[in-house]
């Protein structure tokens, strides 16, 4: 509905970005797989002595298979939808940090839920660095291919934009998880204030 040329729907974006709409209880890092968010995730919430939930981890246990199962017997499209559903979960959470899985950020909404009551954190690396850095894993599905590093830029490429609406964007490529969480710490605290 219009207001002259403004819609409500601008004002309750205004209102979100100057944090009015948000209740910042938790901390969620998003980012590309191999971006560190599970090692900083656990560095964070011992320091914080939060809990820690690993969206993947989430699932797994509500499902009673792995991640790779999960691909394989029902698909790409089922996972997104067991991601909704753990997203929607995380909002009855408090005094929680969450490792968000690399392709959450896909659907905007996850985005949007995690903001309402997580602080969201977004671990950056260039994708050769991922590369780098996943190259001797094997769990990951979406990289079973012949061309793992352009699949990783194929995606990045779709994803990047996404990952920069996050709150904060801290760069992970040269520094240690424990040097990464510092910075994520420091940014919490702000976030309080
Ligand atoms: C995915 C990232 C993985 C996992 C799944 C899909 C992605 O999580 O959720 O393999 O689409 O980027 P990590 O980012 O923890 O590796």
């Amino acid at each position: 509905m219009p207001v002259g040329s403004f819609s409500y729907f601008s004002l309750w974006r205004v209102a979100f970005s100057l944090r009015l709409v948000r209740n910042i209880q938790n901390l969620a890092l998003v980012g590309f797989m191999g971006t560190g968010k599970s090692a900083v995730g656990r560095l964070a919430a011992e320091s914080l002595r939060f809990e820690f939930v690993d969206t993947d981890e989430l699932i797994e246990t509500e499902c009673g298979m792995s991640i790779e199962e999960i691909f394989e017997k029902q698909g790409e499209a089922v996972f997104r939808q067991l991601e909704r559903e753990a997203v929607i979960k995380l909002g009855q959470r408090q005094k929680t940090v969450i490792a968000a899985g690399g392709g959450l950020i896909i659907d905007p909404a996850n985005l949007a839920s995690l903001k309402t009551h997580a602080l969201v954190i977004c671990l950056w690396a260039t994708p050769e660095i991922i590369w780098e850095r996943v190259q001797h894993q094997t769990h990951r599905p979406l990289l079973r291919t012949d061309d793992p590093l352009g699949k990783i830029r194929e995606l990045f490429a779709v994803r990047d934009p996404l990952y920069r609406q996050a709150d904060v964007l801290i760069q992970t490529g040269l520094r240690s998880p424990r040097e990464v969480a510092q910075q994520v710490l420091h940014q919490f605290q702000l976030a309080q204030q």
